[in-house]
């Protein structure tokens, strides 16, 4: 029979301290996040050195509640992995030393893992992967189309050539005084708008699966600007309509060409911009009738979480990857 594998995953790259326990990859044991929003609310963004000093305070407590809440003990995890990278230096730090820290100490391999390996695997613990298979990622730092044509393998196809969607999302709901982390707000926003202003889709040359948000994003910020000096009033619902529409716009279509390009048999959503609910709606539309199911992870795990860290680093673990006690913080790891 076979063994069954517990793995201890830790995510401290941006502004969640997370520890979770995961069996074979695609059962979640435990899964505890400690978000630190409305210690940054009060910025407008998360503020790195503010991050890191949670991470310090919360890493602990939350590694205790993920033994508890998993009624398990060090005796059964089989090894530990941790975001390596990309993220925020010195919050990754904390993560890293941690996770070093207890392999030593508990005599467990040790085996970094990409943040947004991590993100694609969230979809695991709804449906196991089939290949080829296309993955958008959509966060705060990220914009990509990944390409994977098996477990640990991944290509990338396209991504951003400045802003990510995530962080497009958050700078107009600062312009619209909205507070952070505005995705969700201009989600809600945008539900009750009407699409009244023809916003700019950035489709750039021909076939590019890459992507561009600033050129929209000025756009929206001149239209605010304007308005203001006008002395008009703005109509914020309206606002965050168009400027979704044209984000879900792009989005859509640029994932859609990609899947039938590479011709794949699923389609993964991943990344806090998973959650919103017009691009998940308008994906499901597109992909509604076509041969490559679409995967879109529930919303607890399309934000940042170490249960989708454990479920990737199970995969590198099992294909025999191990990190050495050099293993260091990388802000700007590479996918491949
Ligand atoms: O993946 P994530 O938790 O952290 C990063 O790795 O970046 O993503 C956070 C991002 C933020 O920019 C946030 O505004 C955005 O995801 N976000 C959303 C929604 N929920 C979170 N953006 C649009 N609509 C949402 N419903
Ligand atoms: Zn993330």
């Amino acid at each position: 029979m076979k063994r069954d594998n517990y793995i201890l995953g830790i995510e401290t790259s941006c502004d969640e301290t997370a520890v979770a326990i995961v069996k074979n990859g695609r059962e979640i044991i435990s899964n505890v996040v400690a978000s630190q929003i409305d210690s940054h609310k009060r910025f407008g963004g998360v503020v790195p050195e503010v991050a890191s000093r949670h991470h310090v305070e919360q890493i602990t407590i939350v590694l205790e509640e993920a033994f508890k809440e998993a009624n398990m003990t060090w005796e059964q995890v089989d090894a530990i992995s941790v975001t390596e990278g990309p993220g925020l230096v010195g919050a990754l730090l904390v993560g890293v030393n941690a996770g070093k820290a207890l392999a030593f100490a508990k005599q467990k391999p040790l085996v970094g893992v990409h943040h947004i390996a991590g993100h694609i695997y969230a979809n695991r613990f709804e449906r196991e992967f089939e290949f080829p298979l296309l993955a958008l990622i959509v966060s705060g730092g990220h914009t990509e189309l990944v390409l994977m044509n098996e477990h640990g393998s991944y290509e990338l196809i396209g991504e951003t050539r400045d802003d990510a969607a995530g962080e497009a999302y958050d700078k107009v709901a600062r312009m619209l005084e909205l507070p952070y982390p505005g995705g969700p707000q201009i989600d809600r926003l945008a539900a009750e708008g009407e699409e009244s202003i023809e916003f700019p889709r950035a489709w750039l040359e021909n076939d590019s699966f890459d992507f561009s948000f600033s050129g929209l994003k000025s756009s929206v910020i001149n239209t605010i600007h304007n308005a203001t000096q006008r002395g008009e009033s703005l109509n914020k619902e309206d606002i965050a309509a168009s400027f979704q529409a044209s984000v879900v716009d792009v989005l859509t279509a640029k994932t859609y060409k990609a899947a039938q390009k590479y011709n794949v048999r699923q389609v993964i959503v991943a990344g806090g911009v998973a959650a919103n609910q017009g691009l998940r709606k308008a994906l499901e539309t597109k992909f509604g009738s076509t041969h490559s199911p679409l995967l879109i992870p529930p919303i607890n795990l399309c934000t940042d979480n170490a249960a989708m860290i454990a479920a990737a680093g199970f995969v590198a673990y099992k294909q025999g990857e191990r990190s050495g006690w050099d293993l260091n913080a990388n802000p700007s790891l590479v996918l491949n």
